[in-house]
Formats: C-alpha cells, structure tokens, sequence
C-alpha cells in the first residue's frame, strides 16, 4: 500500500558533482520521513547514530517505524556534548560497524544536532570509500544550517572542526516536531543562523523574524516550519553553486571569522556558537561602516532582535583585537597573505572583501570599538 506523503513539503538540491539531494519537512511527520526513505530503496540494514538525549526522546520511535517499513536498525548512541565530534569517536563508531559487519549494501541514519549530523556524516564518508546516509536533524541549528549543503567534520585537539570532508546525504529529512524537546536556548542558536540567513539573502524574512521571535520562543510548530523552509531556501541557492566552497558559499560566513576567534579566544567554553555569531554580526557592521561599505546600518534592529532571543550583542571585554588576530590568522580559511571577510551593506546583502593584514588590524579595532 502506497503511503500518501502529502505532509512533507520536498526541496530537491541539484549540485555538478554529485547526485541529487532531497530534504522533506514537515510537522508530526516520522511515518512519511520513514516511507520517504524505504523509497530510497537502500538495503534494509541502517546503524542509527544518535547521543544519550536524543535517544531518549527521538530514537524507539524511529526504530518501530523502520522496522514496521522492514528495514532492521542497530543504535550506535554517543555520550552527548561537542567534546565527543572527535576522530577517535568516528574510530570508535567504524570498529563498531566493522564488527557488525555492516557491508557497502547498509546505509548510516544521523538522528541529532550538528554534532551527530557532522560525525555521523564524516563516518559515512569514509567507512568503505562511503555508506549511503540519511540526515534527521533534531536541533534547529542542524535543521537550518548543519544537516544542509554535505560539509562535515570532527575536532582535533588542534582546531575545531579540522578534519572534514564534502558528502551529500541521499536525503535530509526534518520533523519539525522534534523541536518540541529542544531547550529553548538551544532555539536562540539556531534562530542566530536563521538571522544571518536573512542578512545575507532577504530582508523580508528579517522582518518576518523579527515579527515572530516570540512564537520562536514559544516553539510554535507552524512558525518554526516557515523558519526552518525558509533557511534551507537560502542555503540551498548557496552551496548548490558553490558546492566546495570557493566562491558564492562564503557569504554564509557572515560573522563567522570573529565568531569562530571569539568562541577559539573563549577556549569554547565563554561563548556558544550562536552568541558568538549574533556578536559577530554586529562587529561585522561596524568593521563595514569602518570601510565605508555599509548602505544601510540596521545595528539598532539587529541588537534590538538578538536582545530578544535572548543573545548577546557585545564582545566580551577581555578579547583584544591582537588576540583574535592571532586566530584568525591561524584560521583555515585564509591563504597567507591576504584574510578575506563577508561584510554586510544592507539587510539581505553583502560582500566578500579581502584585507591585508594592516587593514584586517584596524578592521578589528573598528569591530571591537576600541
Ligand atoms: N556541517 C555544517 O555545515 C555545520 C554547520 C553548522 C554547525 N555545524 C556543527 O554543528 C554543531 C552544533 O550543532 P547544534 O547546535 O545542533 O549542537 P548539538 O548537536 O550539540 O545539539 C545541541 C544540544 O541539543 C540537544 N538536542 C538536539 N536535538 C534535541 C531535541 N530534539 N530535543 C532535546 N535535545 C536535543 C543535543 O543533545 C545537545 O545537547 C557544531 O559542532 C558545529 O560545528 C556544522
């Protein structure tokens, strides 16, 4: 009996160099997400990897509706935190694979925030040359930014996210719902990416973030749904351009080069990811009205918005320009002798700039309003 998909809404990401990708949303949706996926035709073997909170609320679920649709799953479930996306980790999950004997003919599901969705990913690149993988992201960061456009890493002791690879899921599949167990904090940082989204691409959804923060808050279901459509849209007409990160890709790093500074300067302990955005983005208007390029300075909206998700707007007051400096450079992104930034000029676009060193130091004291 065909099962009618009707609730799930269906993008489809068409990159050069790999094969199509779908991502279905949708509200309430498991049984459509798992009929979805039996229609992959993959074998009827997966290794779910989860971590020990998802599991709890997401994971029996999941494994009754694949087994109801035939198809046998084997939980490999990860204590939870960031310190645990390591190689060692993935090491840990391909030994586990390799003695259940999951063949090529089996395929990996990732059920969890950008953490699972980055480690699980990265292991299904490179167990066997490459499983097939399925994204279920559960938090709303991974559902708006980290389940969408096939990057992957883990940590080394070295730098976050420094070991990686580019590997497009055959599916990323979003249950809204899932939201319902995400601590609300948790909604601010991902709502930080939908934002940055929306300064990138369009200010329509600026304004209709801004004019729903509290159902944000409140997790209406049918709100984050809108939210959720919208950033994968924006993202999507990124990276299908620029699959590998070259060219059009880098606008998504709005605030991103002083956030990362920031979070590294912080040890990952001071600042959350999404704060560290949030706090990027301001500095990232004032390093652009340094350069004479902002057409419009929206920081007063812009604060007014992260102020009610419950954000940060300003730097801590012990980082120095010296000392993001010192990261930046150090930071992957960057060739040696020039550090290129995405700065904004109006709500829904910006630019990419290249500095010299020189420039990136005055940028820096401007962002820092030193
Ligand atoms: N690959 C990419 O393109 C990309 C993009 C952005 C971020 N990332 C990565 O994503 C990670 C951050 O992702 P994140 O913010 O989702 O963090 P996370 O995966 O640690 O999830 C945040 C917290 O929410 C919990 N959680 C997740 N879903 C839940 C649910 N439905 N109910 C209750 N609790 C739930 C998690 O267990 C965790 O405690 C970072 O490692 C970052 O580097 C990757």
């Amino acid at each position: 009996m065909e099962i009618n998909l009707a609730r799930l809404e269906e993008y489809k990401l068409n990159f050069s160099r790999t094969d199509e990708v779908h991502v279905v949303l949708g509200i309430d949706c498991l049984r459509e997400i798992v009929s979805k996926i039996s229609l992959l035709r993959l074998a009827p073997r997966t290794a779910i990897i989860t971590n020990t909170t998802v599991s709890e609320h997401c994971l029996e679920p999941l494994m009754e509706a694949l087994s109801a649709k035939g198809i046998a799953s084997e939980p490999v479930i990860i204590p939870d935190g960031e310190e645990y996306k390591t190689f060692d980790t993935a090491q840990k999950i391909i030994s586990f694979l390799a003695e259940k004997n999951f063949t090529k003919d089996t395929f990996i599901i990732a059920l969890g925030g950008g953490v699972i969705c980055d480690l699980a990913g990265f292991t299904a690149s490179i167990y066997k040359r490459g499983l097939p993988l399925v994204l279920i992201p559960t938090s709303l960061l991974a559902m708006v930014d980290g389940a969408i456009g096939g990057k992957n890493a883990v940590n080394m002791p070295e730098a976050k996210n420094m070991i990686g690879t580019f590997y497009q899921p055959k599916l990323t599949a979003i249950n809204v719902s899932y939201l319902q167990t995400l601590p609300l904090s948790q909604i601010s940082y991902g709502t930080a990416e939908t934002i940055k989204h929306a300064l990138i691409a369009d200010p329509a959804y600026f304004k209709f973030i801004d004019n729903n923060a509290e159902s944000i808050k409140q997790k209406d279901l049918s709100t984050l749904q809108r939210l959720v459509r919208r950033s994968i849209n924006i993202k999507k007409s990124f990276v299908t351009k620029d699959e590998f990160d070259v060219s059009t890709r880098k606008h998504l790093n709005l605030g991103h080069t002083f956030a990362h500074a920031m979070e590294a300067a912080g040890n990952y302990l001071r600042l959350h990811h999404g704060e560290a955005v949030g706090i990027g983005m301001i500095m990232a208007l004032k390093a652009s009205k340094h350069l004479e390029l902002l057409k419009e300075d929206y920081s007063l909206q812009l604060k007014s918005l992260l102020i009610r998700m419950g954000l940060p707007i300003l730097p801590p007051d012990e980082f120095t320009s010296q000392s993001l400096l010192e990261i930046i450079k150090a930071d992957k992104k960057n060739d040696t002798s020039s550090y290129t930034l995405i700065l904004p000029v109006e709500i829904g676009s910006t630019i990419i700039k290249s500095l010299s060193e020189e420039e990136l130091i005055q940028v820096l004291d401007a962002a820092l309003d030193i």
